[in-house]
């Protein structure tokens, strides 16, 4: 079956996938089965490279390659990571159609990979974010709206989504809050070109995310109670609450600075990060901004207590990262499952809305 009507966004020219549906990377979440069975579906995929092991990332591509048939998708990357120029080559050499990240590389970097037919869309939560990323060459902007899952900025998606549209050149997906045609509908009707979610697909049978954990998600009914904490990592990151996050909220501050620290150290020892890689990244965001740079070392934290939420099957310990859409959504379903009802449902809002757009009735 060919892309609807009226869905057949540029954007799926560019991303070579049939609808507009994008899944974002989320950490230790997109992995090469969750990736493959959305472009498998018509949707695009974002491998999440920042939590793929330096010495598994080629193979975690190739992987996708054999699950899909060699369809598009993409690679996400934070420029803090230690193994960031490994990715960027493996995109260029997989010809990745492709990448996803926030702080973005340099300009020339990003020439190099725009060069290599690698698309570039960063996620940004603020309009001055879009328009520098775009005057870096980014040639597509992921604008996620406060409501989002991970770390996300305080403006709703309703009004950053139209900020955006109305201040760039270059095509604007949607992101924050997203998770049926209804949204896809209005996300296209605001000037978007398609729409990327986190959550919806982190709710999927395909996700390989631990039962256990999934439960917390589906018991999660109240979007108020999925809120935005700055105790994890210094970032305002939006998850459902749960124990670790009541111990933060109770610990002072220097017993929460030496779980961060010991956490990051975790992580560094994990991806094999050195010291003079660490103060590198370091001196570099001081040089930009000193509470920037801050906040990136104790972001260091936040992946070890994802992975304990989503690989380790241990919820309570960990950190369960969500969009406040994750109230809405009562059943795990597949990504074929959920892609086809977005389209399907995106159709019938489209049809009741623009009914002298249907076949003429005599
Ligand atoms: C569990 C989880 C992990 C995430 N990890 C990342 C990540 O590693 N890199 C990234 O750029 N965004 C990450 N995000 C943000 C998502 O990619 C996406 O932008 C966000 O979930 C969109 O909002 P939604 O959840 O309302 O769909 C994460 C989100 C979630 C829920």
């Amino acid at each position: 079956m060919s892309t609807p009507a009226g869905f057949d966004t540029p954007l799926c020219a560019l991303l070579g996938c049939k609808y507009p549906v994008i899944q974002t990377a989320m950490g230790w979440v997109a992995g090469a089965s969750l990736v493959a069975a959305t472009t498998n579906a018509g949707g695009f995929g974002f491998l999440a490279g920042a939590t793929i092991a330096a010495d598994e990332v080629e193979a975690e591509i190739l992987r996708v390659k054999t699950l899909t048939g060699d369809r598009p998708f993409g690679l996400n990357f934070h420029m803090f990571q230690p193994n960031a120029q490994q990715l960027l080559d493996l995109a260029v050499k997989h010809k990745l159609r492709a990448v996803s990240y926030g702080r973005g590389p340099d300009k020339k970097t990003i020439g190099r990979l725009r060069d290599a037919g690698i698309v570039c869309m960063p996620t940004v939560g603020a309009l001055k974010h879009a328009q520098k990323a775009v005057e870096m060459g980014a040639n597509v902007i992921t604008v996620q709206g406060g409501e989002g899952g991970g770390h996300t900025g305080a403006v709703p998606t309703t009004v950053l989504l139209p900020q955006v549209v109305d201040a760039v050149a270059v095509p604007v997906v949607a992101a924050g809050g997203f998770y049926d045609g209804r949204g896809l509908v209005a996300a296209l009707a605001y000037g978007a070109q398609g729409i990327a979610m986190g959550t919806r697909f982190l709710m999927t049978s395909d996700s390989g995310v631990p039962t256990v954990t999934l439960e917390r998600y589906l018991q999660a009914r109240d979007p108020e109670k999925i809120q935005i904490s700055y105790l994890v990592d210094g970032m305002p990151q939006r998850m459902i609450p749960n124990e670790y996050l009541s111990m933060l909220e109770r610990a002072p501050p220097w017993q929460r600075l030496g779980l961060a620290l010991r956490l990051a150290l975790q992580w560094k020892a994990q991806t094999g990060m050195t010291l003079a890689h660490a103060l590198r990244v370091l001196w570099q965001g001081l040089r930009e901004d000193a509470s920037s740079a801050a906040q990136t070392m104790m972001a260091a934290s936040a992946p070890m207590l994802l992975q304990r939420s989503m690989v380790d099957g241990a919820p309570a310990q960990g950190v369960m990262s969500s969009g406040q859409v994750a109230a809405l959504i009562g059943e795990l379903q597949s990504c074929e499952h959920v892609i086809a009802g977005i389209m399907a449902q995106a159709q019938a809002r489209r049809a009741a809305l623009f009914p002298a757009a249907a076949p003429h009735q005599p």
